[in-house]
């Protein structure tokens, strides 16, 4: 049908469905990996409260700014900025994007791949064992066996490639909405078991009750850089999908519930995961390992005997593999927008030139552990640097510039207009604020998260 004429965009089916594949892409491994590491290794509450500041400051004024600028152009993340700012080099902030969108699904991917074989592993008990040496020479025989790494990274890219070419509303929110309630519900369920277990409250305590002397300046870093991934702003995602919004939604409200409702899967997923931490006196900072080496010993200490130990342990992973699946999605789609945008293939084209090129950026971090084992970049492993490399620097440096162009650039009434639903606009009073913030406060932010994550700053 769309081989005839003109190639017709995709578009989500309503302000829901946009909503949904909005809050798909935030909720991720971001909340059930990096969220709880890092407030395990950073202090808790004292960090989450930096977090949940950054958020609003920087995470929430940025998501707008590219809501807008999306929904304005009606391109991806490049042709969007070309179309605001002809013949000016703005657009170089959507070329950041897309390579920091490569970055980003090359080492996400491989851990999602982990994630599906850690279903496996749970569900049939190998890895029912309360000692953390034998699951960490579990997971460190899964991440150092090459073959098995790309494997698995393949079977990831092939399953998220298929989704993408089903299409924007019919694949990728489709797919959302079916997967964000089944999250809900098993993290209610762990939730509550966690909850439940003696001892459970030291847990909740060290994920509600500030203990600021744990602040410290790369505490404060680390937490704005997770507000970036974690919203998965800065790099086009959000320009992407915003290009996507029907005519009438309305932007600053929908990234409020977006912003909102990842805060609390982030928090719900701290409740699933520190009470029963606490309970069973197990290691909470052990950093990325968390997820793969200390969890397995928490599920594996919980009464009930093995039977019930797998089934929480295996409804763990599965609940990891819905929430990285909507975010995936959307680090897929900025690479697939922008070739159809630009090349005037097919989405299906668009979509298999794009596996195949992550496949090759993700044998980098794949690799990180075997063949790769000796490549480093600044002391980091492959792995650790496609990471850094993103979420320290290119997400910020495009957070900052989105926010020059906006307010700087743009100007309020562009803006304005960008942001009107059919000739109105709500709570202007808020979305006026949120303006002001995008053009003064975040850039300043961002500039001392930057310069801090590249150690001008020291910290
Ligand atoms: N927000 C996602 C998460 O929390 C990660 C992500 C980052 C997705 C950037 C898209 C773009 O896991």
């Amino acid at each position: 049908m769309t081989s005839a004429g003109p190639r017709v965009r995709g578009r989500f089916t309503g302000t829901l469905g946009a909503v949904a594949a909005t809050l798909g892409s935030a909720v991720g491994l971001g909340n059930i990996w990096k969220f709880p590491y890092m407030t395990g290794e950073s202090g808790g509450a004292a960090f989450i409260i930096v977090y949940v500041i950054a958020t609003f400051l920087i995470g929430l004024p940025v998501m707008i700014s590219e809501h807008v600028i999306g929904r304005t152009a009606r391109s991806d993340a490049i042709g969007s900025l070309r179309k605001l700012a002809p013949k000016e080099p703005w657009w170089l902030i959507g070329t950041a994007g897309v390579i920091a969108a490569f970055l980003i699904i090359a080492f996400y991917t491989e851990v999602i791949g982990w994630v599906l074989i850690y279903i496996v592993k749970a569900f049939s008990g190998q890895i029912v064992t309360t000692d953390p040496s034998v699951t960490g020479a579990a997971f460190g025989s899964v991440i150092s066996n090459p073959w098995l790494a790309l494997g698995l990274q393949w079977v990831v890219l092939a399953g998220l490639m298929a989704i993408i070419i089903a299409g924007v509303s019919r694949g990728i929110e489709a797919m959302v909405k079916r997967l964000l309630p089944i999250l809900f519900v098993i993290l209610l369920i762990i939730a509550i078991r966690s909850l439940t277990l003696p001892g459970a409250s030291a847990g909740l305590e060290f994920l509600f009750k500030p203990d600021l002397s744990k602040l410290s300046f790369g505490v404060v870093l680390a937490a704005m850089g997770l507000a970036f991934f974690k919203l998965s702003v800065g790099m086009g995602t959000m320009i992407t999908y915003g290009s996507y919004y029907p005519e009438e939604q309305d932007i600053p409200k929908s990234a409020v519930r977006v912003m909102l409702g990842d805060l609390f899967v982030s928090l719900l997923a701290g409740v699933a995961i520190f009470p029963a931490v606490f309970a069973f006196g197990v290691e909470k900072a052990a950093g990325p390992s968390l997820m793969f080496i200390t969890m397995p010993t928490v599920f594996s200490s919980l009464p009930g005997g093995p039977v019930v130990q797998s089934i929480f342990m295996g409804l763990f992973f599965v609940l990891a593999a819905c929430a990285a699946t909507g975010a995936a999605l959307s680090l897929f789609e900025v690479p697939v927008a922008f070739l159809e945008d630009h090349t005037g293939w097919s989405r299906k084209r668009a979509a298999i030139v794009t596996a195949v090129a992550l496949a090759v950026a993700g044998a980098f971090p794949a690799l990180a552990e075997s063949w790769l084992s000796g490549v480093k970049i600044g002391g980091l492993n492959l792995f650790d640097a496609f990471d850094f490399a993103s979420s320290n620097i290119l997400l910020p440096v495009g957070g900052l510039f989105l926010c020059i162009f906006l307010g700087w650039r743009w100007g309020w009434p562009q803006v304005k207009e960008g942001l009107t639903n059919k000739g109105s606009l709500d709570n202007q009073g808020m979305v006026r604020f949120f303006y002001g913030v995008a053009k003064l406060i975040s850039p300043v932010l961002i500039l001392v998260v930057l310069l801090g994550g590249l150690g001008v700053l020291g910290g």
